[in-house]
């Protein structure tokens, strides 16, 4: 994963990762999101498996994830969701599946962290299948100039030397527009954070 201390920063990265509270926000817009979906899923960036009690009974889960402190959470995860669960080590910016092999692939609070978002958009698109769709929750860069924007713009050199390494003012919600998918569809939502700042988000789904 990108950010800086190795071994012992993703230990720490992982500690950080929750996997049981989240936002009512975030769990608002999940069910919606992720319980229709069938087939083979590829998650990338699952972190500990925050998302899996929101899957189908059917779906076969496959998670990208980098940092092997996580894995087994998710396995632990999984097995309490009766998912069928296969984990791949590797990063999403290669993802491990054959062209149009997948039915959807999931990501929340995960483009933030990669090292080129274009890259694993453009190997999201790779292995969906034709009429697969991509599923996100991602936050994203508020607009030039706002108070937010400028907090993201100076709290992002920082955050992103820290174990997790988020990006916290990139333009996400434009890496996915232009990444090549037939039809994207978001809602947006603002989540309070410190300093009364509000944190924009998109979820939503891309089909290819
Ligand atoms: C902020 S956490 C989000 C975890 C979880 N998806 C959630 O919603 O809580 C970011 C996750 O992305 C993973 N990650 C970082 N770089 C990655 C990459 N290049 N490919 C796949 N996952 C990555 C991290 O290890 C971490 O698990």
């Amino acid at each position: 994963m990108s950010g800086r201390g190795g071994g012992a920063g993703q230990r720490l990265a992982a500690r950080m990762v929750p996997d049981g509270w989240e936002p009512p926000q975030y769990a608002r817009v999940k069910p919606r999101l992720l319980a229709p979906l069938a087939g083979e899923v590829v998650e990338i960036g699952p972190g500990a498996g925050i998302n899996l009690g929101y899957y189908g009974p059917g779906v076969r889960w496959t998670g990208v994830e980098p940092n092997p402190h996580l894995h087994e959470r998710i396995r632990r995860g999984a097995a309490r969701a009766g998912l069928s669960a296969r984990l791949i080590p590797g990063r999403a910016e290669r993802i491990d599946a054959a062209d149009s092999s997948v039915d959807a692939v999931v990501g929340t609070l995960v483009l933030c962290s990669v090292a080129d978002a274009d890259r694993v958009l453009a190997e999201v698109l790779r292995v969906l299948r034709p009429g697969g769709r991509y599923v996100f929750l991602e936050h994203v860069a508020a607009p030039p100039a706002t108070r937010t924007r400028r907090a993201q713009d100076v709290l992002s050199p920082v955050l992103r030397r820290l174990p997790g390494g988020c990006r916290y003012n990139r333009e996400t919600g434009a890496a996915i527009a232009r990444a090549g998918f037939g039809a994207v569809e978001h809602d947006g939502f603002d989540l309070p954070v410190s300093f009364g700042l509000e944190l924009p988000h998109i979820a939503g789904t891309a089909v290819k």
